[in-house]
């Protein structure tokens, strides 16, 4: 009997829960696998005591639906860096061995995949499932997330046109999306908006200003602005970032300088809004669902073939699987300049900043 372990590292997303769910019940049901969960991505292998728990079907009844993740997450970068790296690497490995494992399948964005990549080399076999709201992990078209969160970027620059309309002002709207700009690009066309500024494409000033006042001179007294946190005005080198209450430094805070620039500029009333985690929370819509249901099945699919480190990925409309060393480590994938919905968007006339 197979002994599968099962983690989720990184930020959390909706549908998490479906992919675990897939893996534990097609692995129990079909190939008489045996489920450990591993608690707060590979933290609970570090940690002695170890923290696991058993995972049997009824363990993952009523969790299809469930945002956020049954088995808890970590995304305070790698683990296996730094001065203890090598340590709690060790840790990990024997934890594994400890556990009598015969794989881990690793529920995560890039951070954690490569994290996955150093298991490998340590010796411990690995299958990939990628996850991650910003869409920015290499090797696959889509990850787990991507779509429930883009559903709430679009109902949210729909909800902020109401106000837009009603008090002839502009809504800003700033999203998640580190380095690249699938969130807002995504969500921002699909809402509707006017303007979207994408980390790909450093922005300039003058051209969301004329955007503006050409809807103004149409008669449309309000625009509605879609702005990446990681998205720079072109000659600026630098994001903006903020700190958190624990310390740390994360991206955000472009959407208020915009606001402050075109209110000045325009002398149009405006309005920020920061949609933050809550694009990482709540229920998956149906296609993360069926997206994660399918991924983990195919995970589980790949060990009982006995075939290890590969990720699985999607490309096109297939779920199929990379080797882990087609990954280049710690890349992060961003829209390229041939991109359709970049395309569609200038069709559409919407102002990318450029
Ligand atoms: O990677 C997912 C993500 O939500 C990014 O879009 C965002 O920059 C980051 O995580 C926020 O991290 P935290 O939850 O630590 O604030």
């Amino acid at each position: 009997m197979m002994k599968i372990g099962i983690c989720t590292g990184g930020g959390d997303c909706p549908g998490l829960n479906a992919a675990i769910r897939a893996a534990v019940k097609h692995g129990i049901r079909n190939h008489q696998m045996e489920f450990t969960g591993i608690l707060d991505s590979f933290n609970g292998l570090q940690d002695r005591p170890m923290r696991t728990i058993p995972l049997k079907n009824t363990d993952v009844m009523d969790i299809l639906h469930r945002g956020g993740t049954i088995l808890g997450t970590f995304n305070r970068g790698c683990c296996f860096s730094g001065a203890d790296g090598d340590h709690k690497l060790q840790l990990t490995k024997e934890g594994f061995d400890e556990l009598k494992l015969d794989a881990l399948i690793v529920i995560g964005g890039e951070g954690t995949q490569g994290m996955s990549s150093q298991l490998i080399q340590a010796g411990i076999p690995v299958i990939g499932i990628p996850k991650t709201i910003d869409n920015d992990l290499p090797g696959t078209d889509t990850t787990i997330g991507f779509s429930s969160c883009v559903d709430l970027v679009a109902d949210s620059v729909h909800r902020l046109r109401s106000t837009a309309e009603s008090h002839d002002r502009i809504m800003i709207l700033e999203v998640m999306g580190r380095d690249s700009g699938y969130i807002a690009l995504h969500g921002g066309v699909a809402g509707g908006c006017n303007v979207v500024l994408i980390p790909e494409i450093p922005f300039s000033w003058d051209s969301i200003i004329s955007k503006i006042n050409f809807r103004k001179k149409l008669g449309r007294n309000f625009s509605l602005i879609v702005v990446s946190e990681g998205a720079v005005p072109a000659g600026e080198q630098t994001q903006q970032f903020q700190t958190t209450p624990d310390g740390r430094q994360v991206l955000g805070g472009i959407g208020q300088i915009v606001g402050i620039r075109l209110q000045k500029e325009t002398g149009m009333e405006t309005r920020v809004t920061v949609l933050g985690h809550l694009q990482r929370g709540g229920q998956p819509n149906p296609q993360d669902r069926l997206l994660a249901s399918q991924m983990g099945i195919h995970a589980i699919d790949l060990l009982a073939q006995g075939l290890h480190n590969q990720m699985v990925i999607k490309k096109g409309d297939r779920i199929t699987h990379i080797p882990f060393s087609d990954i280049s480590a710690n890349s992060r994938r961003k829209i390229s300049s041939d991109d359709q919905l970049l395309k569609a968007a200038e069709g559409l006339g919407i102002c990318l900043g450029r």
